[in-house]
């Protein structure tokens, strides 16, 4: 079938990626290059050193999810790339690459919202999902709850203000001097503290029911655990942990209920790196168990960035002939 065989690119943090996916949902190969080992001595992600090593190994990488899917360049039907949101010279590496393969071989470009490749994550091992349903996205870059009644028209419900979920992680985690990236390693030491220890604050939007916020909570985490080191000599970090990340789980549950009284899907998908959180698998599995809705999370391959997710997206991009040109540009702010 035309437009069958995609071969996805991701670049846009800090994982080279690169995939074949056909028919949108079957993946043939997902390699993911990750630069954590790189970034970690700075304790956080560095852009130039990132788009460095993009450069450095994405021919490879290209190479190997084509060897490891059994096909060559002369196989594929299209070419999707991720072209924003994310770090704008990490962005271009990908792109250029794509645009090249584009132009050499004759084959479409589609240039894929990476929001929109986390949510199509989901189809990648159920093929069967079909909306309408409620999909919350939460990552390092973006906390959004979105309805869709046909896959490509989305209705945004809310979204972040400030820090995203994944962010709030990262940020508590590098003060409490847990390391990067933040969300694993919260939720490591999270398992062995009281989440009910302390009460943390979680925003009132007003009329904003389904948007979110989450830098007050991190401002107030910090202040709490300044006062209890003033106070008591040390930080408790696995209580403060604890009680950190059932607030953030509490405000995303909220979210999603109260969206299912506006809008009764009978299903509701989690994407994005903070997906891989298994606590927030556990508390939105047994609230939307109550009320018979069915919960979908991609698994952990699939949670954090790849290049799967952003071929599957092509697909359906192309099948709707939303392809781009070959001056197709990075936009770091890109919104769903
Ligand atoms: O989707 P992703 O790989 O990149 C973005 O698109 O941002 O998400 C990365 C984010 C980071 O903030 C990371 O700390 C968070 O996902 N994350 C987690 C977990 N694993 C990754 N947050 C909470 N719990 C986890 N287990
Ligand atoms: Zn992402």
């Amino acid at each position: 079938m035309a437009g069958d065989l995609i071969l996805g690119i991701e670049t846009s943090c800090d994982e080279t990626s690169a995939a074949v996916v056909s028919g949108g949902r079957f993946v043939k190969s997902n390699i993911i290059a990750s630069q954590i080992n790189l970034h970690r001595e700075f304790g956080g992600v560095v852009p130039e050193l990132a788009s460095r090593k993009h450069l450095e190994l994405l021919d490879r990488v290209i190479k190997k999810a084509l060897d490891e899917a059994g096909v060559g360049f002369s196989d594929l039907d299209g070419i999707a790339v991720t072209y924003g949101p994310g770090l704008v010279g990490s962005l271009l590496i990908g792109i250029v690459a794509a645009k090249t393969l584009s132009w050499s071989l004759g084959l479409p470009l589609i240039g894929v919202n990476h929001i929109l490749g986390h949510i199509y994550s989901n189809l990648l091992e159920h093929p069967e999902l079909e909306p309408p349903l409620l999909c919350l996205t939460v990552s390092g870059g973006h906390t959004d709850l979105l309805y869709t009644e046909e896959w490509g028209e989305y209705r945004i419900l809310g979204r972040t203000r400030d820090d995203a979920a994944g962010e709030s992680y990262d940020k508590v985690a590098r003060f409490l001097g847990l390391g990067y990236p933040g969300g694993p390693a919260v939720e490591r030491i999270a398992e062995s503290g009281d989440p009910d220890r302390f009460s943390l604050p979680s925003p009132n939007l007003g009329e904003d029911r389904f948007g979110f916020s989450f830098s007050g909570l991190k401002t107030a985490v910090i202040n709490l655990a300044h006062n209890l080191e003033q106070k008591e000599g040390q930080i408790p970090v696995a209580d403060i942990a604890a009680s950190f990340q059932k607030t953030v789980v509490d405000i995303l549950l909220e979210r999603v209920e109260r969206a299912l009284k506006d809008y009764p899907v009978d299903k509701v998908l989690l994407a994005g790196g903070v997906a891989a959180n298994k606590y927030l698998r556990r508390r939105l599995q047994e609230s939307l168990e109550k009320k018979g809705v069915d919960l979908y999370y991609p698994s952990l391959e699939y949670c954090t960035d790849n290049a799967a997710m952003v071929a599957g997206a092509g697909y359906f991009l192309l099948q709707q002939g939303k392809v781009s040109s070959l001056d197709l540009d990075a936009y770091p702010q890109l919104k769903i």
